[in-house]
């Protein structure tokens, strides 16, 4: 993607380039830091961050910046370190590197700002951007360089695979603007690219993330489309399209493209589902749903809430349910019970709605239909709340959230650790970081 040159005047540049979306400029490392309550000595490992960080100029879109790591690492009852680097992509080391060849329209995967996530899977950490290839990293952040599975990846893959944690199978997909616009792939427990099946779509759409059970893969086909037009200057290359309609795929693991059953459903977006899980012959996905996104290529965000979709395959109908109103994103759950049901998901809420920022955690219980909040206050905004586990054996909320808290008043940083049993209670600890950590998307725990 090519990028515009930046405006000078702090008002007048985006959104993603003021407050604390702006980029730091340092790379820094500090060891032994200031812990204020204590840190649960089960948590041995890194909760590594991502998210754009752009080094040079004024990306398109937040989404095109350079991406950087931050990795807060926890052992022994201590927060040992903190470190942030920037990956080194290809377009973070070289000049004038563009994804897509304008002249044939081929992308060229290798191309990767590797800034969306983060995921461990068979002794590879990689960092993950949905137009590239993987990047491999290590907890440390040390770039190791593109990973392709030995040459078998053939596509992007998206940055949201699933990890199956009864095989240890890792799912994903890779989409693009030229066909094959959709490819299902999966690795198996030792990280070898096992499966790779086009899937037949209509047309080029943006396809962010996907969902899991235990049974069957759900594909999301939404009308955010590609278009020629904005991609051509620059711009994020997909918008709304009132004409393409809305489906969801579901293939049985270890099935076929022949096997995909389509189901319509009402027009909207989501880029994250919360989790899936087959229910009888229905699959039951809840997801973060967006109304509508980026009518006329707008490239901003309405507000998204939690539903549920069941789809009655007997019937081939889909039924579509609000479970909340809350403004929120970034839904995680206990990820022991990816593909199973759960009763309990996690997610950055805006209470205001006005500041497009959230600033509280909500805990939903999806079988009493209650929910707890845990409110950082004003000024006082989360990131992607990450679930770790007490033990293998331990109830589905017993465990912590982990999230990056960003301070408005004093323009900082701060690792805070939740109970996650009872979010409502102060935090278990806090770690104070000694660098601002910008908005970013997503994160994960990575235990030794
Ligand atoms: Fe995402």
């Amino acid at each position: 993607m090519s990028t515009a040159s930046a405006a000078t005047d702090e008002t007048n540049k985006p959104f993603y380039l003021r407050g604390n979306y702006a980029p730091v400029a340092e790379e820094v490392e500090a060891f032994d830091l200031p812990v204020h309550g204590a840190i649960p000595p089960e948590l041995n490992g890194h909760l590594l961050r991502n998210g754009p960080n752009p080094r040079n100029g004024t990306p398109e879109h937040w989404f095109f910046g350079d991406g950087m790591l931050h990795a807060v690492e926890f052992g022994g009852g201590r927060a040992l370190s903190y470190r942030n680097r920037w990956i080194r992509t290809r377009p973070f080391l070289e000049k004038d590197v563009d994804l897509i060849d304008m002249s044939t329209g081929v992308a060229d995967r290798t191309v990767a700002v590797a800034n969306t996530h983060v995921v461990g899977h068979a002794g590879r950490v990689l960092a993950l951007v949905e137009s590239s290839f993987p990047t491999e990293v290590t907890c440390e952040l040390e770039t190791v360089g593109i990973y392709d599975f030995e040459g078998k990846l053939n596509t992007a893959m998206t940055a949201h695979p699933k990890i199956c944690p009864d095989s240890g199978e890792m799912h994903f997909f890779g989409y693009g603007f030229m066909a094959p616009y959709l490819v299902y792939h999966c690795a198996d427990a030792q990280g070898r690219l096992i499966k790779s099946e086009e899937i037949t779509v209509p047309g080029p759409t943006m396809i962010h993330d996907f969902a899991m059970t235990e049974s069957n893969i759900v594909f999301m086909d939404l009308p955010v489309v590609f278009d020629l037009e904005q991609a051509m200057r620059g711009a994020m290359p997909y918008r709304w399209s009132d004409d393409y309609g809305a489906r969801l795929g579901v293939m049985p693991r270890g099935g076929t493209n022949s096997d995909v059953r389509w189901y319509e459903i009402e027009p909207c977006y989501v880029f994250h589902p919360l989790n899936a899980y087959d229910d009888g012959d229905d699959v039951v996905i809840d997801v973060v749903r967006y109304p509508e996104l980026w009518r006329n290529g707008s490239g901003s965000f309405d507000s998204a809430s939690l539903h549920r979709w069941r789809i009655d395959r007997s019937r081939a109908v889909v039924s579509e349910q609000a479970l909340d109103d809350r403004e929120i994103e970034f839904p995680r759950i206990n990820e022991h019970l990816t593909g199973s049901k759960h009763r309990y998901g996690y997610a950055t809420w805006n209470p205001d709605n006005v500041s497009g920022v959230s600033t509280a955690i909500v805990k939903y219980d999806l079988e009493s239909g209650a929910s707890q909040v845990h409110d950082f206050g004003p000024g006082r905004s989360p990131s992607e709340a990450v679930f770790v586990s007490a033990s293998e054996k331990a109830a589905e909320d017993e465990g912590w959230l982990l999230t990056v808290v960003y301070d408005a008043a004093d323009h900082a940083s701060e690792a805070v650790l939740l109970d996650a049993t009872d979010i409502t209670a102060r935090p278990v600890a806090r770690v104070a970081l000694p660098q601002r950590v910008p908005f970013g998307f997503h994160g994960n725990w990575i235990g030794r």
